[in-house]
C-alpha cells in the first residue's frame, strides 16, 4: 500500500506513468467517455482548512471514476474535539477505500497514515502541497513538452508549494529558481528531493526580477498561507517587492508560462495583467488538479491498468 504525503513518495517513473494516465483520462473526460474503475469504491475527504479546488476535484473526479465521497471537518466531526488522530485513522480507514488530507502539520498526515489501513493522499499541510505540483507539472508539460532540464522561478513566500516545487526538481531533473524575502526563506530540511539531497536543482536570488530572468516558469502564491492569519500585516510590508508583474515576466524567456495555485489577490504576490493576461495558464492550472488526481486514486488503488 502507497499513500501520497509529500511529492518524493513517488519515483520519477512513477510520475511519467501518471502524466500519460492522467492526458488519457483527461481525453476521455473531455469526450464524455465513461471511466469507471473506482465503482464501489469510497474516498473520504476531511478538510481542517478551507478548500475550493480541492474540494470540487476531488469530489467531482471520485464520483466521475465511478466511486463516492464522504465529506468530513473538524467543525463537523469529532476531529475538531480532540479524538486522536490514531483512532480516526483506525475508524475512517475500516470503513473507505481512500481518504485525503487538508490539516496543518506534516506530522499530523503521517500520524493518520501510520494507522491507516488504506492510502491517505496530502491535500495540502503547512510544509507540502504534492496534488497541486503534480497539476502544475502535469500543465507545464501540456503546454511546452517535457519539464526536464527547464527553470521554475518561485517568487515569494518559502511555503508548502515551495518545498514541494523543490522536491519536484530533484526527482524530476529541473532547476528552481527562488526569491523569498528575508525571513521567509525555504526550510531546507523540508525541500531536499527523494535522495536527501536537492543535488543542485535550486538558486536563491535576493531579487526577485533575477529570478525570472531566463525563466522558463515563473510562479508565486498567496502571501500569507491558511493557518498564518495572525502574520498577514507584517507580511504584507515585507513581501511588498515580490509581485509578480510584467517587468519579471519580460525578464523571463519570451514563452515563459506563469502559474498560480490560487485563491490569487491581484495587486499583492501577481498583478492582474500577468494572471489575466496571455501567459498565464492559471484556469488549465486548476482544472488539471482534477485529471491528475483520478490519475493518482487508480494508481493508489488499482496500481498500473493498461
Ligand atoms: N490550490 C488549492 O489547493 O486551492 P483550494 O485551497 O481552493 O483547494
Ligand atoms: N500556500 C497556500 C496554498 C493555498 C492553496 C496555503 O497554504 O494557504
Amino acid at each position: 500500500m502507497k499513500h501520497y504525503l509529500q511529492f518524493n513518495d513517488l519515483t520519477a517513473d512513477e510520475y511519467a506513468y501518471l502524466f500519460e494516465r492522467a492526458a488519457l483520462i483527461k481525453k476521455k473526460f473531455k469526450a464524455y467517455e465513461k471511466h469507471h474503475p473506482l465503482v464501489d469504491r469510497t474516498l473520504a475527504m476531511i478538510f481542517e482548512k478551507a478548500s475550493t479546488r480541492t474540494r470540487v476535484s476531488f469530489e467531482a473526479g471520485m464520483y466521475q471514476l465511478g466511486g463516492s465521497v464522504v465529506h468530513l471537518t473538524t467543525g463537523d466531526s469529532q476531529l475538531g474535539r480532540a479524538e486522536p488522530i490514531e483512532d480516526s485513522a483506525k475508524v475512517i480507514s475500516r470503513m473507505v477505500d481512500l481518504v485525503m488530507i487538508r490539516t496543518y502539520e506534516q506530522t499530523k498526515i503521517e500520524d493518520f497514515a501510520a494507522n491507516s489501513r488504506v492510502p491517505v493522499i496530502n491535500g495540502l499541510t503547512n510544509e507540502y502541497h504534492p496534488c497541486q505540483i503534480l497539476a502544475d507539472i502535469f500543465t507545464f508539460i501540456e503546454h511546452r513538452g517535457s519539464i526536464q532540464g527547464k527553470t521554475v522561478a518561485w517568487v515569494g513566500d518559502g511555503n508548502n508549494m515551495a518545498n514541494t516545487w523543490l522536491q519536484a526538481a530533484a526527482l524530476l531533473g529541473f532547476k528552481v529558481h527562488v526569491s523569498t524575502p528575508h525571513g521567509y526563506e525555504i526550510d531546507e530540511k523540508l525541500a531536499v528531493g527523494a535522495g536527501g539531497t536537492s543535488a543542485g536543482s535550486y538558486q536563491f536570488f535576493s531579487d526577485p526580477l533575477e529570478a525570472c530572468r531566463g525563466a522558463d516558469l515563473v510562479t508565486t502564491d498567496v502571501w500569507t498561507s491558511m493557518g498564518y492569519e495572525a502574520e498577514n500585516e507584517e507580511r504584507k510590508k515585507a513581501f511588498a517587492d515580490w509581485c509578480v508583474d510584467a517587468e519579471m515576466m519580460a525578464a523571463a524567456k519570451p514563452d515563459a508560462l506563469f502559474m498560480h495555485c490560487l485563491p490569487a489577490h491581484r495587486g499583492e504576490e501577481v498583478e492582474a495583467d500577468v494572471i489575466d493576461g496571455p501567459q498565464s495558464v492559471v484556469w488549465d492550472e486548476a482544472e488539471n488538479r482534477m485529471h491528475v488526481q483520478k490519475a493518482l486514486m487508480e494508481y493508489l488503488l488499482l496500481g498500473r491498468v493498461a
